[in-house]
């Protein structure tokens, strides 16, 4: 059973478009677990543009799945993390201009650093994970930096189907599917737990969840912004059965 991460950050998003107090994260977390989520997912940026230190805190109270919180690999979010104690942290590179997470973590780059801050986090008792490019030099340094788990950014498959007439049978789609699903492989030889995510939404989402292996999927945008028109329970549900292949909903 492919497990499914719901990362309600939009929702802030859309609070923080009017800098006022609605639509609530942690209202969309109980809609979420309604609606079958199995874990909770958001991403405390630097800058704080959508969710805020406020919701991690109400959401730790209430979130009673499994909490996890995407963060950089400072040491003002090792702080937070260690305090609030989500499930599971996933760690993401973080720049201040960009749009949304634009690659994997460099985790080849940063060995040292990371193998601190996963040592830190795992002591307090918070299983980590890394966001990376399918890369076989990435997944090696991740092993060795003792993460738990990997998520493979499946940004770049969402691309090349998206690019190539939403057609899972293009060489470009293929080639890209092939890669998260090699990745994947290796991961899971590496010991770790093998996660994936980014970009995926209604349409593209199922040939990643036919790859041997997956756990889960932590999947935001292409939920919330269904959300909008048949509520997030019903989105969420929608997508469940969509990963879990028993369902053909577009
Ligand atoms: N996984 C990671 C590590 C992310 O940074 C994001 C975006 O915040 C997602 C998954 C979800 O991506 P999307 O919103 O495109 O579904």
């Amino acid at each position: 059973m492919i497990d499914l991460g719901v990362n309600i950050d939009h929702v802030a998003t859309l609070r923080q478009a009017r800098l006022t107090y609605e639509p609530d994260p942690v209202w969309a977390a109980a809609a979420a677990h309604l609606g079958g989520a199995d874990a909770i997912t958001v991403h405390l940026r630097e800058d704080r543009r959508h969710i805020v230190d406020r919701d991690v805190e109400l959401l730790r109270a209430s979130v009673q799945s499994k909490l996890n919180l995407e963060m950089a690999a400072t040491d003002e979010m090792v702080g937070i993390a260690c305090r609030l104690m989500p499930e599971m942290s996933t760690l993401v590179p973080e720049g201040r201009h960009e749009v949304t997470t634009e690659g994997g973590l460099d985790v080849a780059g940063q060995e040292a650093r990371l193998k601190d801050v996963v040592r830190r986090m795992q002591d307090a008792g918070i299983y980590v994970s890394l966001f990376i490019d399918a890369d076989m030099k990435q997944i090696e340094a991740a092993a060795r930096v003792g993460a738990q788990a990997c998520e493979i950014h499946t940004g770049p498959y969402a691309r090349a189907f998206h690019e190539n007439g939403r057609d899972i049978e293009s060489a470009a789609a293929q080639a890209e599917l092939k890669k998260v699903g090699a990745g994947g492989t290796a991961i899971i030889d590496c010991g770790m737990r093998f996660n994936a995510g980014h970009a995926l939404n209604y349409i593209n989402v199922q040939p990643i969840a036919g790859l041997p292996g997956l756990r889960e999927l932590h999947i935001g945008h292409a939920i919330v912004s269904r959300a909008v028109f048949v509520g997030l329970t019903e989105a969420v549900r929608e997508m469940k059965r969509l990963i879990r292949q028993d369902a053909d909903i577009k």
